[in-house]
């Protein structure tokens, strides 16, 4: 039992906040932050603009995308791991905002930057078990909610927004989510962690060794799991973290840089949103073509780090 992609959408607060504004407000530069990171702009949610408020919007045009109303959705899961509120999950008060009345499941994915991974693999896991029919995942975040404007070393990397994917159960296995694979390891907490006040700790250096061995790790991972090589696929969207990090991990798995989505320039780090944001701006923008194979590798804090293989 598998599934195929259905719909998809995205949401990208109004506000873009770019290199040069941040160059106004602290010891930073332009050329430090592209040269360092790749990073040119990002987007930051409105003081009242939610979590659940960005999951809504790109639920809803995921939604019209695929001609179809929430309550033809029977399990709604959200990657997030900024969330306003303790409880209830943004999951649930996204169905409360779209209004949908059948009772679907609902609920969130803590995996940090991994996280819509983790939410892919769980789509995956109640396609295969024939429990659910129609699941969207959503990946949104707020991270602005969690910068420290005193530390330039984490204040420039990170950015808002949200994108949603429905899956439909099918019998292909050759479509939708067509493989996934996750890990944890809390060994490596320290590396990279939110603080009881809210922001971000993170050991730069450390935390890019990590990455640019884990996820190309994972990329390798999931490819002979699913008995494919580098060939086979069209496209991949790294996390995006850095794009030293996307280019190192490409090098190492000998993907040229033109089968590479990048949007790290424009959104920034938008935690486990990046994925679904990448994959709508593929779509959306011409890159990414039906029937097409994308490889998904992550990684973020926990350390948490994955990949997905999804055919379009
Ligand atoms: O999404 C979860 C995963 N997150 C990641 O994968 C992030 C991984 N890490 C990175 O992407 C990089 O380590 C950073 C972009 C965070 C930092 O780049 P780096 O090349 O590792 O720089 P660094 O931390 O070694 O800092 C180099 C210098 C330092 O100055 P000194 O001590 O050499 O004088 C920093 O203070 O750059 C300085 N620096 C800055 N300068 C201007 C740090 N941040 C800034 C800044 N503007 N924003």
């Amino acid at each position: 039992m598998g599934s195929r992609l259905v719909g998809y959408g995205s949401y990208l607060p109004e506000k873009v906040m770019t290199n040069q504004d941040f160059e106004k407000i602290m010891d930073t530069s332009d050329e430090w932050i592209v040269q360092r990171t790749g990073m040119r702009e990002r987007h930051f949610a409105a003081a009242d603009e939610t979590v659940v408020d960005m999951a809504a919007n790109a639920a809803r045009r995921a939604l019209n995308s695929a001609n179809l109303t929430i309550d033809d959705i029977d399990m709604l899961i959200v990657a997030t791991t900024s969330s306003e509120l303790d409880f209830p999950s943004v999951a649930v008060q996204v169905l409360g905002a779209l209004g949908a009345k059948n009772n679907a499941p609902a609920f969130d994915v803590r995996g940090a930057c991994t996280g819509y991974i983790y939410g892919l693999h769980c789509a995956r896991a109640f396609f295969s078990a024939g429990m659910h029919n129609r699941i969207m995942v959503i990946g949104a975040e707020k991270m602005s909610r969690f910068i420290d404007f005193n530390d330039r070393n984490t204040a420039v990397l990170f950015g808002d927004g949200a994108g949603a994917l429905i899956f439909e159960r099918s019998s292909s296995g050759y479509s939708g989510i067509i493989d996934t694979v996750v890990m944890g390891d809390g060994r490596e907490f320290d590396m990279l962690h939110g603080s009881p006040d809210h922001k971000i700790i993170m050991n730069g250096p450390e935390t890019y060794k990590k990455a640019v061995t884990l996820m190309p790790a994972a990329a390798q991972h999931i490819m002979e799991h699913a008995g494919i090589t580098a060939e086979n696929v069209d496209w991949i969207i790294p996390h995006q973290a850095n794009l030293r990090i996307i280019q190192s991990g490409a090098a190492r798995l000998g993907f040229p840089l033109e089968k590479i989505l990048i949007t790290v320039d424009k959104h920034a780090n938008t935690s486990g949103a990046s994925g679904v944001l990448a994959l709508s701006y593929g779509l959306d923008n011409g890159y990414i073509k039906h029937g097409q194979l994308v490889l998904y590798p992550a990684f973020g804090s926990g350390l948490t780090w994955g990949a997905a293989l999804i055919r379009v």
